[in-house]
């Protein structure tokens, strides 16, 4: 058994962030299942949001913010993010991260502000189209430099152990987590009396996403087994703009192309958006995705189109060169050619569900980042404000645990030994084929039953497979030695479960749950759904 002060699950914006805060208070240990920076984190295009023009205000920035979330925001966390931002910001630039910025007339220089969907104003920090990529590479350097932080890579968190799993308690808690060694099959034991998930969101619970691989919703599984509450899992958001193209399936679109005047086109060549929103191409996610959706059933096309062929060509390399080169390298001139897009799987808005500063429901688990349910996005997320929530909650949830006593005063606990991970007598997986064959019916079966428009009959059969599926894993869990896919496969099941449940839950349609059985709001049900195991 290995003591830390910290355990730290994930090494993206929200892991990377409250590690380097955590360091200064004393050691930190971060498991990540991958490279480090393998994360949804290096990945992110447009940017983060947040208020830092004269001519905008927080005001304006929780009005939009409140406005996507479709009445389910939580209004006062909204207000504390969207005014925790400029702060964070500052901090970002600090740690190296460098944002694009502008020139002005007199030849002094401001951040270049861009706009997304659902924005009032320009407000979207970014460095260029690759803003995730950039702060990750920042928040690693500065890890690289905090000494009291082990980084376990290729490490993959297998469950959390908890006071109760140990035998009856009256207050359960979190102890530490059994993290397996990919290299070795080993499973070593981590104890701490801080355990915070950032493993980010579930993007492959669907057949078609715009998340990376590790994007396989371990956190909120592994959350849901310990017994912590689980919030607002039928709200997916799917991004409109996906390129779609054989040879890369999970390529973004940034929004960011949309905000520099863009315009969706069917085959012929037509705009439409003005037929679903007085916002056009520049309405919230949840209202672009499902007009997409429609057009494309409504003609049977396999695909719209994205134009921003209208800005100057030097324009576009300049500040999209990664969508420009990707493309190009695919056949497609952006600067010259509309961009063939389709909505894909792309942000989970519910989560492990927490206070304002990160802490579960269960005592000793934090949860920040994409992974945790805070009550910032309601029923749908504003565009550039994960990136936000990510870093302002790692800020808040470390300042909020430096301000408590510390572990040892509150804790009978010291030196209770955990036990060591048994494996019995698994043996090694066999038959590779079930993993991959069950790790694909899921994620179809919920791109067909449980994607941006729902039916209650889809949901009801999605939930009987699903149910047939987990016993499945079940018995392959506990007769075959661990491994990465074994986990992922597992923790996919159990949060598309959770989607499925929270969805058969919520009888009307709000933000990013339609359902064509209930296809209004109804102001009675303007409530989280809270799921506990
Ligand atoms: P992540 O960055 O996803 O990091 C999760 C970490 O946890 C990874 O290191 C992973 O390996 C690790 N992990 C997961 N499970 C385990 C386990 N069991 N054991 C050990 N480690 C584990 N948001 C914005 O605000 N602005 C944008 O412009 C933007 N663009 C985006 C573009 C794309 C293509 C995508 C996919 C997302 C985008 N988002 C954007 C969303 C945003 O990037 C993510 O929500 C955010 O980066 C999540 O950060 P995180 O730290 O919570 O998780
Ligand atoms: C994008 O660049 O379109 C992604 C922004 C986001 O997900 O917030």
């Amino acid at each position: 058994m290995t003591r830390f002060d910290f355990i730290v699950i994930g090494s993206g914006i929200a892991g990377l962030s409250f590690a380097l805060k955590a360091a200064e208070l004393g050691s930190v240990a971060i498991v990540t299942k991958r490279a480090r920076a393998e994360s949804n984190t290096a990945w992110a295009q447009g940017g983060i949001a947040s208020v830092t023009s004269a001519e905008d205000s927080f005001e304006l920035h929780v009005k939009d913010t409140l406005e996507a979330g479709a009445g389910l925001c939580d209004e006062a966390v909204v207000r504390r993010i969207v005014t925790d931002g400029p702060a964070r910001i500052r901090e970002l630039i600090e740690f190296g991260v460098a944002f694009d910025e502008r020139e002005l007339p007199d030849g002094s220089h401001e951040l270049d502000l861009a706009r997304e969907g659902g924005h009032s104003k320009r407000r979207i920090l970014h460095a260029r189209d690759l803003t995730g990529r950039e702060i990750e590479r920042a928040l690693l350097a500065a890890i690289e430099r905090a000494p009291t932080v082990t980084v376990f890579e290729n490490h993959i968190a297998v469950d959390l152990i908890t006071l109760g799993k140990l035998g009856p308690a009256s207050t359960d808690r979190c102890l530490g987590a059994y993290v397996l060694d990919e290299a070795t099959g080993e499973v070593a034991t981590l104890r701490s009396d801080r355990v915070v998930l950032a493993t980010g969101g579930c993007g492959k619970v669907y057949l078609y996403t715009t998340n990376p691989s590790i994007a396989t919703g371990d956190g909120v599984a592994m959350a849901w087994r310990a017994g912590a509450r689980i919030a607002n899992m039928e709200f997916i958001q799917f991004h409109p703009t996906c390129l779609f193209h054989p040879q890369a399936r999970s390529f973004l679109i940034s929004e960011a192309v949309r905000g520099e005047g863009a315009r969706l086109i069917d085959g012929k060549g037509r705009t439409f958006m003005e037929k679903y929103d007085a916002r056009k191409e520049l309405a919230p996610r949840d209202i672009v995705a499902r007009a997409i959706d429609a057009e494309m059933k409504r003609t049977g096309a396999r695909c719209v189109y994205l134009d921003i062929t209208h800005q100057p060509a030097e324009f576009v390399r300049e500040r999209f060169p990664n969508i420009h080169e990707t493309c190009l390298g695919l056949g497609i001139d952006i600067t010259r050619q509309p961009i063939p897009v389709v909505p894909a799987a792309h942000y989970q808005c519910g989560g492990v569900q927490t206070d304002e500063n990160g802490a579960s429901s269960l005592r000793g688990l934090y949860a920040i980042g994409e992974v945790a349910c805070t009550g910032l996005h309601g029923a749908n997320r504003l565009a550039s404000n994960s990136l936000l929530e990510a870093c302002v909650l790692a800020h808040r949830c470390c300042a909020a645990i430096a301000g408590q006593p510390p572990p040892a005063a509150d804790s009978a606990l010291d030196d209770l030994a955990l036990p060591a991970w048994t494996s019995g007598d698994a043996v090694a997986v066999d038959e590779l084929v079930v993993i991959y064959h069950n790790w694909d019916e899921i994620r179809r079966l919920m791109w067909d039953y449980v994607g941006i428009v729902r039916t209650d009959k889809r949901l009801q059969r999605a939930a009987a497979r699903l149910r047939n599926l987990e016993r499945e894993i079940a018995e392959f869990y506990w007769g075959y030695k661990l491994t990465t896919d074994l986990l992922e496969l597992r923790n996919l099941a159990t949060v598309a479960a959770l989607i499925v449940d929270s969805a058969l839950l919520r009888k009307e349609s709000r933000g990013l749950h339609y359902t064509l059985d209930h296809p209004e709001a109804d102001p009675s049900l303007c409530l989280a759904t809270v799921l506990r195991r």
